[in-house]
């Protein structure tokens, strides 16, 4: 086992360079299927086995990028922060302390749990410097998952609070490995990261870094292993603004599953386009000995190694996953909306909006619980907008290419997108622009969704809603 633990409470660090995981025979299996890439996961501190309880502290820390101390924000002191695994249908608990000199919360992103626990600081007050605050929910969805601030997200998140989170379900198939690709950008000028929104550039398109980042490094993720295996592989995008666009090679791939879940049919690719906030599950197959690599586009036409793979020869045949069975909702539409974006000029530079209003104080919408909404996401102007709605899922209308439950789409510039969106999730929730600069210069609403059960959804708290 190449797990070793590391100091007495919180952190167990995974050895996750040249070996190969999960080699041993398969009676050999964890409790846990392994994940590696991620250099901490949070460590289960409760013996119930439906329970998953961790602690997170958010501190300013200073980590290595490129050789080069940089100071950061982060979760248990490692950017990413720590993995959380949990299980379909567990509790999880999460003790949180912030030692920021700021408010923040955590957002569970994609994660259908309530309201009062999504970390919005438009249901619930931000939790303030030295203060702590318990999470605690039934986790409803199997999936890659990821968490981060929603307090001046454009800053925390771009300073290096972001991390995975792994839900198994019963129907996911078992992997001879599960790795974690957190992807990300930072703009470091002489080892620092520049004060936000600065300039017209960064309002209009979001930050873009000038590095790639994966699971915290600058330098391409390396690791070997042997011909005829079957890894899942599962990718974040947790960059303010950017959308990866990768493109992989000398293996086969297919996409399996999306933010919301595993896929009924797999997909072949040998490209993919993550936007802001968005996940995908990869399946690849190891079936020539070489290298494997993952590369992702940093300027137009400028390929970054993210990944480089050494596949060793062996004459072990790839099995083939058998596929579970996944059903996806099939519900007709209750009602159409249209979410009109586009922006305007303002004293303090741009004010993104949708429908006509930056920061909007009323609802986007209300709907009743358990409706199913067409919503076309009209973009009148020319930057792209990676849309995202809190506490549920929603699928892509007329495009065969984005198949599956997703809670984060791209809106390109002058282009409609139609989804259909299952809302089935009480409460008060954000929606908003992934770029996470979009969303501080006002993209960002909140869709109200009234209980089944006649009780009230709260009005919006106080703590300004970013
Ligand atoms: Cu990942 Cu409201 O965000
Ligand atoms: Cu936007």
């Amino acid at each position: 086992m190449n797990v070793r633990r590391l100091g007495v409470a919180l952190l167990t660090t995974i050895a996750c360079g040249g070996e190969e995981p999960g080699s041993a025979d398969a009676s050999a299996a964890p409790a846990w299927p392994e994940v590696w890439g991620p250099t901490q996961i949070a460590e289960d501190q409760n013996p119930d086995p439906n329970i998953v309880e961790v602690t997170l502290e958010a501190t300013r820390t200073t980590v290595t990028i490129d050789g080069e101390p940089v100071e950061m924000l982060a979760y248990n002191g490692s950017v990413p922060g720590p993995l959380i695994r949990v299980r379909k249908g567990n509790e999880l608990i999460v003790h949180f302390r912030n030692g920021l000199d700021e408010s923040t919360t955590i957002h569970w992103h994609g994660l259908r749990i309530p309201a009062e626990m999504d970390g919005s600081p438009r249901v619930v007050d931000p939790v303030k410097p030295g203060e702590e605050f318990t999470y605690r929910f039934t986790v409803p969805d199997s999936g890659s998952y990821w968490y981060h601030p929603h307090v001046r997200a454009h800053v925390q998140v771009e300073a290096g609070l972001y991390a995975p989170l792994v839900v198994w379900g019963e129907d996911d198939p078992e992997y001879d490995a599960e790795r974690y690709l957190v992807l990300d950008d930072i703009l470091l000028d002489d080892g620092v990261l520049p004060p936000p929104l600065e300039n017209g550039q960064e309002m209009m398109f979001g930050r873009y870094g000038n590095m790639l980042l994966q699971n915290g490094q600058s330098e391409p993720l390396s690791f070997s292993l042997s011909q005829g295996r079957v890894e899942r592989w599962r990718l974040v995008n947790a960059a303010n603004a950017r959308t990866m666009n990768l493109r992989m090679q000398g293996a086969s791939f297919r996409v399996i599953g999306t933010d919301g879940g595993l896929l009924p049919e797999p997909y072949v690719v040998d490209k993919l386009s993550l936007t802001s906030g968005q996940r995908f599950d990869v399946e690849i197959t190891t079936d020539q000995a070489g290298a494997v690599t993952m590369e992702s586009e940093l300027n137009p036409g400028e390929w970054v190694s993210v990944l480089e793979a050494e596949v060793t020869a062996s004459d072990a045949t790839p099995r083939t996953i058998a596929w579970p069975s996944i059903a996806l909702p099939d519900r007709a539409a209750d009602g159409k909306e249209t979410v009109t974006i586009d922006a305007v000029n303002s004293s303090g530079g741009i004010e993104w909006r949708l429908n006509g209003v930056a920061h909007a104080n009323e609802p986007l919408f209300t709907f009743a619980e358990g409706q199913t909404i067409d919503i076309t996401l009209d973009n009148t102007i020319g930057p792209e907008h990676p849309f995202h709605v809190h506490g549920q899922f929603f699928q892509v209308l007329d495009d065969a290419t984005q198949p599956g439950l997703k809670d984060t789409v791209l809106v390109p510039g002058f282009t409609k997108v139609k989804i259909r969106t299952y809302f089935d999730n009480p409460g008060r929730w954000m929606a908003h622009c992934h770029i996470l600069e979009h969303a501080e210069l006002g993209m960002m609403a909140d869709i109200v969704v009234t209980p089944a059960d006649g009780s009230e959804v709260p009005p919006p708290a106080s703590g300004h809603g970013h």
